[in-house]
């Protein structure tokens, strides 16, 4: 699939004031500085399309974003930033619960996991939570250009033995880098044969 147009539509701390209409979205969320919005520029081919930053916390609303006029990507704010304080934590958390709870648009949530790092207890109760509201969703590695082969195939296989733990069958899974565009077609690919399916 080729994305023809992209434009921001709308950010809002409240999911009743997200987009009305029928077209369908696909969001992306993980901790915070995972590289969520950075792989949403790369996606769509805009660099400056959704926010990013060095310093976690830069995304703090919920952001839809406008593809080939007819279905969405949407950008949502990191979990489990601690420098926030409570008060803003619960904040974000109630944005992102509301949101993944009650908009019916959203069609599949992408959740990204940092390649680097052996698996999160903070992501894997997140993800165990998703399972619990039957909340469909794919896994996304991120920033897969910081190792090397051995050890990028070691982590994820570790990962999804882990995950394996909790699910008996495996979640649909990408490899990506928003560095050298790694996976940029098996993403978009997924989305488009959804937006198909949908369409049927
Ligand atoms: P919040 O909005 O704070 O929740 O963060 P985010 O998940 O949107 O992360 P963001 O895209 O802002 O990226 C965080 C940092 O990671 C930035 O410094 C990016 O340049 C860097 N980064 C993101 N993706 C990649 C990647 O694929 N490879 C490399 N090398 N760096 C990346
Ligand atoms: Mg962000």
């Amino acid at each position: 699939m080729d994305i023809t147009s992209a434009e921001f539509t709308i950010s809002n701390a409240d999911v009743q004031k997200c987009p009305e209409g029928s077209f369908p979205e696909y969001a992306f969320i993980g901790r915070s500085n995972v590289g969520k919005s950075s792989l949403i520029n790369m996606l769509t081919g805009r660099k400056g399309l959704a926010m990013t930053s060095a310093t976690p916390g830069k995304t703090m609303l919920i952001n839809h974003f406008l593809i080939n006029k007819s279905w969405y990507i949407v950008d949502l704010p990191g979990y489990g930033y601690a420098k926030r304080g409570q008060k803003g934590k619960e904040q974000i958390r109630n944005i992102i619960e509301s949101y993944i709870l009650q908009r019916q648009q959203m069609t599949n949530l992408f959740v990204l996991i940092d390649s680097r790092l052996a698996p999160q207890a903070i992501d894997l109760q997140f993800i165990e939570w998703l399972g619990e509201n039957a909340i469909p969703f794919a896994i996304v590695f991120t920033k897969a250009d910081k190792l090397k082969g051995g050890r990028l195939n070691n982590n994820i296989s570790q990962y999804l033995q882990k995950l394996q733990e909790q699910w008996e069958e495996l979640p649909p899974y990408f490899v990506t880098s928003s560095e050298n565009r790694l996976g940029k077609k098996e993403l978009l690919d997924y989305m488009e044969s959804i937006n198909k399916d949908l369409n049927k």
